[in-house]
């Protein structure tokens, strides 16, 4: 589906909005994660289809009521600003369904996206969380929460539930265990599953030379 007028205006003015909004985000989510996980997801649903209208508009907005973020606000910024600006019921309720599934929340706790719209942005958040940029946004937000880089005594855990994930205060190279190293399994479209590869690759030598380094291993 082609975007129309009206459509390019919305996605240009939530974009002005988002920019401004995220501009001095300093834990990993600021507007150059947005701006990446829009233009992924529009790459992604090229080859795999899907309406990019929707997707477009929900990678833009993904953020903007993460419950890493917003300090735990039950207002959800995503709906005030989609009804300011006359977007139809239909288009909100579909842009908060793609959106609320988008997160993850935990190892053993199941993400399913119900659409092929929520499938692609999910897969483009996620492949924003791996490889070169996953390793830099993980140990940016690590120190937006004073968290140690790595203390060998700390085990990653295997968090069955999101209120447990939620919780956590362990030291960064846990999240590799805990989340990074498990996405690449966990991608939902083909296209995605194979941009994974390489990054999922590259995290894993990142650690290999990490613990060398940290055991003095020449
Ligand atoms: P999601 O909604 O799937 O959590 P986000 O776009 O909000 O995706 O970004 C999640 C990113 O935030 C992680 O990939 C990581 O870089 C960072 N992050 C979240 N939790 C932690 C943590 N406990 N330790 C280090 N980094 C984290
Ligand atoms: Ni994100």
């Amino acid at each position: 589906m082609n975007t129309n007028f009206r459509q390019k205006q919305l996605l240009k003015a939530t974009e002005d909005y988002i920019k401004a909004y995220f501009e001095n985000e300093g834990s990993g989510h600021d507007w150059w994660h947005i701006y990446r996980v829009k233009k992924v997801a529009l790459q992604i649903a090229k080859t795999e289809g899907g309406d990019i209208f929707h997707i477009e508009l929900a990678a833009l907005l993904h953020d903007l009521d993460d419950w890493k973020l917003n300090g735990g606000s039950k207002v959800s910024k995503t709906f005030e600003w989609l009804s300011k600006m006359d977007v139809s019921e239909q288009d909100i309720e579909k842009v908060l369904e793609i959106i609320h599934e988008v997160s993850y929340k935990g190892a053993g706790v199941p993400t399913p996206a119900s659409s092929l719209e929520a499938k692609i942005v999910q897969d483009a958040d996620r492949l924003d969380a791996i490889g070169a940029i996953g390793i830099a946004r993980t140990f940016a937000y690590g120190g937006n929460k004073n968290r140690l880089i790595y203390n060998p005594a700390v085990q990653p855990e295997n968090h069955d539930s999101f209120e447990a994930y939620k919780k956590t205060n362990a030291p960064t190279i846990n999240h590799f265990y805990e989340k990074l190293l498990l996405l690449k399994d966990r991608m939902n479209t083909q296209t995605a599953k194979e941009l994974a590869e390489k990054r999922h690759q590259f995290m894993e030598d990142f650690l290999e030379q990490f613990f060398n380094e940290w055991e003095a291993n020449f």
